[in-house]
């Protein structure tokens, strides 16, 4: 469990650290996809490799909501929460569809002329899906967060955050940091990094300060490192 150092309960923001990591994510494959030669095995094997990592962060996500955040939400907003897993389902069907899709790319015996096919209705039921998605991250930043915030403590708010993020295992661990601590401004990347810092054993911090500055690069590090070694109070 992270110890938690934050006193305010509106200093507690639930979602919008992850959620700027996924738009950053989506984003990024968004434009990867647009640019892939789909007759290039090479370049259609890199794309698969980072389209298995934006299916098991989302799929990753939406649990991390249901099981930390939603019975949290339901006892304060009833109901609230039942949107954003009826949301999550259909968002799964659609992540499910895609994958088949993209693995007919695969598939022996498919000329040229068809991969760039597959590949083209593929990148547009990308786009519609990730289109679809940006509303849903923002209900979940503006409805559940103020639900939230009305009647959750800091300390309720703290126990929620860091429980979840306790239970991420290391090699997922690494793949947030890949995609949040760029999207992140400063002061909320070292802000993470210091929750990390607080509940994690030194080596597999540094493990996770490593991954951060290399995701951030070399001047964007150093900012950091001040901004944690003097967090504002
Ligand atoms: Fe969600």
């Amino acid at each position: 469990m992270v110890e938690e150092t934050v006193m305010d309960a509106a200093q507690v923001d639930v979602y919008v650290g992850v959620h700027k990591g996924l738009r950053h994510l989506l984003g990024r494959f968004s434009f990867e996809a647009g640019t892939t030669d789909w007759t290039d095995a090479a370049a259609v094997a890199r794309l698969a490799a980072q389209w298995q990592v934006v299916t098991r962060l989302l799929d990753t996500h939406h649990h991390h909501e249901e099981k930390h955040i939603h019975p949290v939400l339901a006892e304060v907003s009833p109901g609230a929460h039942r949107r954003f897993e009826a949301d999550h389902d259909a968002q799964q069907a659609v992540l499910a569809d895609l994958a088949a899709h993209f693995d007919r790319l695969a598939s022996g015996g498919v000329s040229a002329a068809r991969k760039a096919q597959i590949g083209l209705e593929f990148y547009r039921g990308f786009s519609q899906f990730y289109a679809d998605y940006l509303p849903h991250l923002h209900r979940e930043e503006v409805e559940a967060e103020r639900a939230l915030h009305a009647l959750c403590t800091a300390e309720d708010l703290g126990a929620m955050v860091g429980g979840l993020i306790a239970s991420i295992p290391p090699d997922e661990m690494m793949l947030w940091i890949d995609c949040m601590a760029p999207a992140m401004n400063p002061r909320e990347c070292a802000d993470l990094l210091g929750q990390m810092k607080a509940g994690a054993p030194p080596e597999a911090f540094d493990a996770m300060a490593d991954r951060a500055r290399r995701a951030v690069g070399p001047s964007n590090w150093a900012r950091l490192e001040a901004l944690m070694a003097a967090p504002v109070v």
